[in-house]
């Protein structure tokens, strides 16, 4: 593998569970930098990848060309269009479609766009950059109500309340641009650092879903998904945060006519990168 990739989260299990059934066809729709796509492929099986952030296309794209593959090809667009994007390059019905949600060490490590809290960036935090509206426009224009909704759904910490409070004072003194602005604003409400990384982290999270309308993505990749599965074919999903894993448990519990869980739940316990990962995997039954 390229030096640049992580080791993908469950690809023993994800592989086992593809050899049962004899799998050929598997989108991943969230290739970064091809762990489990390029891995896939280089064991034989045809892979179309998905990838909304252009640096990551091209990352993967890199990845695929000095794995001398021709086994996957990788497109440049948003997963909720899974079944738009499988129809057009006529590789549906598939075996299984993997979402390996959220974002790439590479990106929290090299990207400017602020997505990680031990890094300095701007306050951006767009996955694609043809969206037009960055977190930081956002945080300076949208309404004192859509704020305290933010930031109490998603900043599931006692402090969210006077979080919002401050961030609605500071931003009508100076408009935020850096993740530093939000850092400052942070250490105002406590000075415990690790308390204080921590409410970083589910803050930017709660801008990051905003600003890519992330919960929504999922949605409609979960029924996209669907329709250009086989039957027998495999949903498979691995969530790294609670708000996530919680919408993609009732998406599971929604489509019970046409899913069934395979098996429990998969907790990661091999990597401290990602100690919240998960593994959840449906079945399609009809
Ligand atoms: C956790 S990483 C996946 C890592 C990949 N499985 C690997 O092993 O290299 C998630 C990737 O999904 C991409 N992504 C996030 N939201 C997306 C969306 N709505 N559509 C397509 N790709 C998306 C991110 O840019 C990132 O590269």
């Amino acid at each position: 593998m390229n030096k640049n990739s992580h080791t993908p989260l469950f690809l023993e299990q994800i592989i086992t569970l593809l050899r049962e059934r004899h799998a050929d066809k598997v989108i991943d729709c969230t290739f970064g930098e091809g762990g489990h796509g390029l891995n896939l492929a280089k064991l034989g099986y045809t892979v179309l990848g998905i990838e909304w952030d252009k640096e990551m296309f091209d990352v993967g794209q890199h990845n695929i060309k000095e794995a001398k593959t021709e086994k996957v090809k990788l497109t440049l667009g948003n997963y909720k269009d899974v079944a738009v994007i499988a129809r057009e390059n006529h590789f549906d019905p598939v075996d299984a479609i993997i979402f390996d949600l959220g974002l790439s060490m590479y990106q929290l490590e090299h990207s400017s766009r602020g997505f990680s809290s031990q890094r300095q960036g701007d306050l951006d935090l767009r996955i694609s950059l043809l969206l037009r509206e960055s977190a930081k426009d956002w945080l300076n224009r949208t309404s004192r109500d859509e704020l305290t909704d933010l930031i109490t759904r998603y900043v599931e910490d006692k402090r969210s309340t006077i979080l919002s409070r401050k961030l609605l004072q500071v931003r009508e003194k100076k408009p935020f641009t850096k993740l530093d602005d939000l850092r400052k604003v942070i250490m105002q409400i406590t000075d415990d650092e690790k308390e204080a990384t921590k409410l970083l982290r589910q803050t930017l999270q709660a801008l990051r879903i905003v600003v890519n309308d992330e919960m929504n993505n999922i949605k409609q990749g979960f029924s996209g998904g669907l329709t250009v599965l086989k039957k027998d074919g495999l949903l498979i999903f691995l969530t790294y945060h609670s708000l996530e894993d919680r919408l993609v448990k009732r998406l599971g519990q929604a489509s019970r006519s046409e899913l069934k869980p395979v098996q429990k739940v998969i907790m990661n316990k091999d990597y401290p990168f990602a100690r919240s990962g998960k593994l959840r995997i449906y079945e399609k039954i009809n």
